[in-house]
């Protein structure tokens, strides 16, 4: 079965070391916490549940194994993964009372079958960790977890990807479908107002790509103004071996103490993630 695992370089290896390490401690804060009656673990991108390192060439633990292996245990793993091949892999993972895996794309299913369990007003909780390839999942999955107030994500801003289709010097060339797929990561069309400045010379007004950081900072703003998390800390800037920033990872939660503990680590790799 490997010809269905992912390799993957160093910047992946820190990725999975961060999210481990926030996901034991939300484990373990969330367990001292007696009127919780459910907290989950929910992984909407999750992959074959192991990788190549393509340093060692060996198996590494994906985001689903290294979930399962925390202590304390959730109560309970969604594990979403698009893949047929890499969703029967999940399938063989764990106790068959405590995950379910779900084959299917993730912005159907955790709106309609995942968050539905994870109420807030039911004394529930959740870490979600939002982890594609590209540009995803839709705006409306990240705007839902953040207004039940009781769901705190992990998610990857695929920013090589907006830059490479999308966010072109020349807006007026890019193709229509790759606009939308951008409007559907961000919820509607203001991602243009933040990726673009209006500039003037002696003669013509243009528009001027913005930097990464003006639509990483404003994507940032839409996490807390409309989807409504209280605490979004700066995101860590992922790299390649080029040093080029691959994604953002974003960490979003209303709780001031997985903020801190997600800053802690956050501040950690700051300045040298992926190289
Ligand atoms: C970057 S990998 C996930 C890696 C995994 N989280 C880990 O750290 O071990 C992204 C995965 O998302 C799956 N995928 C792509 N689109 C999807 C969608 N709309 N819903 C669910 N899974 C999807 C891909 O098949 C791939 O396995």
């Amino acid at each position: 079965m490997k010809e269905h695992l992912d390799v993957v370089g160093h910047w992946t290896e820190i990725k999975l070391q961060i999210l481990q390490d926030y996901a034991v401690a939300y484990a373990q804060i969330l367990q001292n916490q007696h009127f919780i009656k459910h907290v989950a673990y929910v992984d909407g991108f999750a992959g074959a549940g192991a990788h190549i390192s393509k340093q060692s060439g060996k198996l590494i633990a994906g985001s689903p194994a290294r979930a399962l292996s925390i202590q304390p245990r959730f109560s309970h793993y969604h594990f979403v993964e698009m893949d047929a091949a890499r969703a029967k892999r999940l399938q063989g993972m764990g106790d068959e009372k405590d995950v379910t895996v779900y084959q299917g794309d993730c912005n159907e299913v955790l709106l309609k079958e995942v968050f539905p369990q994870c109420r807030y007003e039911d004394y529930r909780r959740a870490l979600c960790l939002l982890d594609p390839y590209e540009l995803n999942p839709n705006w409306e999955v990240v705007e839902t977890a953040g207004r039940m107030r009781s769901i705190e994500i992990f998610l990857n801003f695929m920013i090589m990807d907006a830059n490479m289709n999308v966010l072109w010097k020349n807006p007026d060339s890019v193709a229509p479908d790759q606009a939308q797929r951008m409007t559907k990561f961000w919820g509607d069309d203001s991602w243009h107002a933040a990726a673009y400045t209006t500039e003037q010379d002696l003669f013509r007004t243009f528009e001027q790509k913005a930097p990464n950081e003006s639509v990483v900072a404003a994507y940032r703003k839409r996490l807390k103004e409309v989807a409504g998390f209280k605490y979004v800390p700066e995101p860590l800037p992922m790299c390649n071996t080029r040093g080029a920033v691959v994604y953002y990872l974003f960490f979003a939660s209303q709780n001031p103490t997985g903020n801190k503990i997600a800053e802690h680590i956050f501040k950690k790799y700051r300045g040298h993630a992926g190289r």
